[in-house]
């Protein structure tokens, strides 16, 4: 009995050994970069259509995910905090490559994060999203509305490999330039490409209660410790998506520009905070965090106070 113990655990042993000599890639997902080349014969998969969702339950509860996807302040008001809908940053219901689609995320998780240092299943990452990007309270991984999200997110990704970064996922990376960047230009940059829809004061416009353009900072807008925070995140999201219908036709001078411009903007606080320290929380959260200006000195103001 015992032996046959012993066998087997080193049997276990080996066909460890023989797994680390041939390891799976454990990157870190937190701060995500898509460096695949984008170029017009790109394919990138192709999600089924409304059209063709059966009549059930499982049609029903895609049909739930939806929703909330596109309309989540109204949806499900109580997991959200601020004034957006997750579509703001995923755009064209999730299905659009370089956006961040739902197909390119959800056949990659279970993954590792450095942000929260676990390995984090389909619904932590969402969950991730709805407490910095929504600045809210996220929803159980067992509620209706994380189930909803995630059979959306999976009849989306129907027929794509599990494991595998496809193309279009994430935002494509732009590199910075080698000047750095200016807040100064940015501010033109922004006057000229972006103040008409998001407003001259960043804070979006409304229809009634809804925002039909989102707030780019302010009390309304992702908080700062979104992904959204770090101007290399926006560089990479503004390049390839704004201004609305124009996507790529910035310089990248000009996305890291207007990122720094839009990030040197006050926002609600990092929900993370540090003992109510700015420098601490800096310290732990943000120094290490790409490219960002939570705990920087701005026009004489340190960045990073909240608004509320
Ligand atoms: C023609 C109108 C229009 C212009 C011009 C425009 N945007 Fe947007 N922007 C939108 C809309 C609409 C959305 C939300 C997309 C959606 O929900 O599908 C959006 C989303 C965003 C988001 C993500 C959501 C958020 O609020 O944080 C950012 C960041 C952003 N825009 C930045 C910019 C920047 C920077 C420029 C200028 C370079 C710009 N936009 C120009 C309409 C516009
Ligand atoms: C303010 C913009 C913004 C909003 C709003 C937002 N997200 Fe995100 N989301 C991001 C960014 C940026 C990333 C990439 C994270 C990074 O690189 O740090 C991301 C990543 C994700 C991922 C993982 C993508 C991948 O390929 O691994 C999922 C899933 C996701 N978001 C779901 C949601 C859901 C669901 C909502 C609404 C509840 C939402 N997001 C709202 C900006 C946003």
């Amino acid at each position: 009995m015992k032996k046959i113990l012993v066998t087997s655990l080193v049997a276990a042993l080996y066909s460890s050994v023989a797994v680390a000599e041939n390891p799976i890639k454990m990157d870190d997902q937190s701060q995500l970069s898509n460096i695949q080349a984008v170029n017009e014969s790109t394919q990138y998969h192709q999600p089924p259509l409304e059209k063709d969702l059966p009549d059930n339950a499982y049609g029903e509860m895609v049909r739930k995910g939806h929703a909330i996807f596109v309309d989540t302040k109204n949806q499900v008001p109580e997991y959200v905090g601020n004034g957006m809908n997750c579509v703001n940053c995923h755009m064209d219901q999730g299905r659009l490559a370089n956006a961040a689609p739902l197909w390119g995320a959800y056949p990659m998780y279970p993954a590792y994060r450095s942000k929260n240092n676990k390995v984090n299943t389909y619904a932590e990452r969402i969950q991730g999203c709805f407490q910095f990007s929504m600045d809210g309270t996220p929803p159980p991984a067992d509620s209706e509305a994380m189930t909803a999200l995630i059979t959306y997110s999976y009849w989306l990704a129907t027929n794509a490999p599990t494991g595998v970064s496809l193309p279009g996922r994430a935002y494509p990376s732009v590199k910075q330039p080698e000047g750095g960047y200016s807040i100064e230009r940015g501010a033109q940059v922004y006057a000229d490409n972006c103040a008409f829809c998001h407003g001259a004061d960043g804070m979006g416009q409304k229809v009634a209660e809804n925002y039909v353009f989102p707030p780019l900072w302010g009390k309304d807008s992702f908080n700062w410790g979104a992904g959204m925070h770090r101007i290399n995140t926006a560089a990479d999201f503004i390049k390839a998506n704004m201004p609305l219908g124009k996507g790529n036709s910035l310089t990248d001078q000009e996305a890291w520009d207007v990122a720094a411009f839009m990030n040197s903007h006050e926002r609600p606080q990092d929900p993370r905070l540090v003992d109510g320290s700015v420098e601490k929380t800096y310290e732990k959260y943000h120094a290490n965090d790409g490219v960002n200006l939570y705990g920087q000195e701005v026009n004489g103001k340190i960045l990073g106070q909240g608004v509320q």
